[in-house]
Order: structure tokens, then C-alpha cells, then sequence
């Protein structure tokens, strides 16, 4: 059995989508969710998934305490899904090549620090860019300069407003990213 962690700060559209694709997959479990923000929505749809979460604080991350409730868990792959700090470098050294995050912009284009969730939407709609997509890399120490494992576009000239291109973005995330996982889990990596 491969255990799959996943990390998400807000809504966690993502996080629940990829709960509920492995929810009868006897190979792949999701054995934790964890935020960073009390109130993030995902909580509540883990909870209602049954899957065990753990909220924690920017100094947790850092001071180790979130290192300590990781170790446990083994996990096979750490999901940043949604996950909006930056993820520390002790972790990153706990877990090698076991990290991987969703970019929601053609990476290297759009990325670094700064350029998360509807941050990255405004800036390419402000430069009239006629498509988007979504980029799944390996985590290091750098904002979004880890190794490319996936990457796929859409066309968004018919998109008026930041949401409509999260809408585009958000479709793109749900039908690959399961997926993806699934692949980097039942083979070698
Ligand atoms: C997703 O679009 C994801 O790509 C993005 O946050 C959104 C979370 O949506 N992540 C980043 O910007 C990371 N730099 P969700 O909470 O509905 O899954």
C-alpha cells in the first residue's frame, strides 16, 4: 500500500478530487490532509471523507513540529495541492524526491514567489496571454524550479476575468493530477 499525504492552505478542490479518485483504490491511500489555516474549507472535506487532518501554523512548518507528525505517517509521496507557503528545506531533505506541487501557469513563465493562486490568473490576463495551463514538478528549494514531471495548456482568449481563467485551470488540475499521481506511484520514481 503507497500512503499519500496531502498539503492544502484554502479551498481544497484539489485535495478532496484526489481523495475521492483513490477513495477504492486498494494500492494508494490518502492517510492525512494538512493545513495551514484553521479555517481552510479542505478541513471540513477531509473530515467528511474520513480522512485524518492536521492544522498547523508557518512556525510548525518551520520549527519541526510538522516534520515530527510526517514521520510517522511514511508517507510514499507528499501532494502539495493548493499549498500556498513556501515548503521549508529540512522537509524537503526529510522527503527527496518525494515531494511534488501543482503550478496553476505554465511554468517557467508565471512562477516564483508571489505567483500563487489568483495572483498568477490577474497577471496573465493583464498580458492578454492567449493560453494557460498547469505545470506538476518535483518540490526544491526554490519557488517552482523543481524538475518538470507533467504539463498541459488551455486556450483562454475567450476568458474576460481572472475566475473564468481559475475556472479553465481548475477543470485542467481535476481531469490530470490524480492521474499523474497514480502514474509516479505505480512505477518507478
Ligand atoms: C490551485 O489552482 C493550485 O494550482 C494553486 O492553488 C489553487 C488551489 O485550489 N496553487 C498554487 O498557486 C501554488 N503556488 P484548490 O484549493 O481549489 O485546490
Amino acid at each position: 500500500m503507497k500512503k499519500i499525504v496531502l498539503f492544502a492552505s484554502g479551498n481544497g478542490s484539489n485535495a478532496e478530487n484526489i481523495i475521492r479518485y483513490f477513495k477504492d483504490n486498494p494500492l494508494l491511500s490518502i492517510v492525512g490532509v494538512f493545513a495551514n489555516n484553521p479555517q481552510a474549507k479542505v478541513l471540513e472535506k477531509a473530515k467528511n471523507h474520513k480522512v485524518t487532518t492536521f492544522v498547523f501554523d508557518k512556525n510548525d512548518l518551520e520549527n519541526g513540529l510538522v516534520l515530527e507528525k510526517l514521520k510517522p505517517l511514511q508517507p510514499d509521496l507528499i501532494v502539495l495541492a493548493g499549498f500556498l507557503l513556501k515548503f521549508p528545506e529540512h522537509l524537503i531533505a526529510a522527503f527527496p524526491h518525494k515531494i511534488i506541487n501543482i503550478h496553476p501557469a505554465l511554468l517557467p513563465k508565471y512562477g516564483g514567489k508571489g505567483m500563487y493562486g489568483m495572483h498568477v490568473h490577474k497577471a496573465i490576463l493583464e498580458n492578454q496571454e492567449k493560453e494557460t495551463g498547469i505545470t506538476i514538478h518535483y518540490v526544491n528549494e526554490q519557488y517552482d524550479e523543481g524538475e518538470f514531471i507533467f504539463q498541459t495548456s488551455v486556450n483562454i482568449e475567450n476568458c474576460k476575468t481572472p475566475e473564468a481563467i481559475a475556472a479553465k485551470v481548475h477543470q485542467l488540475e481535476h481531469e490530470h493530477f490524480p492521474e499523474v499521481i497514480e502514474k509516479l506511484l505505480t512505477s518507478y520514481f
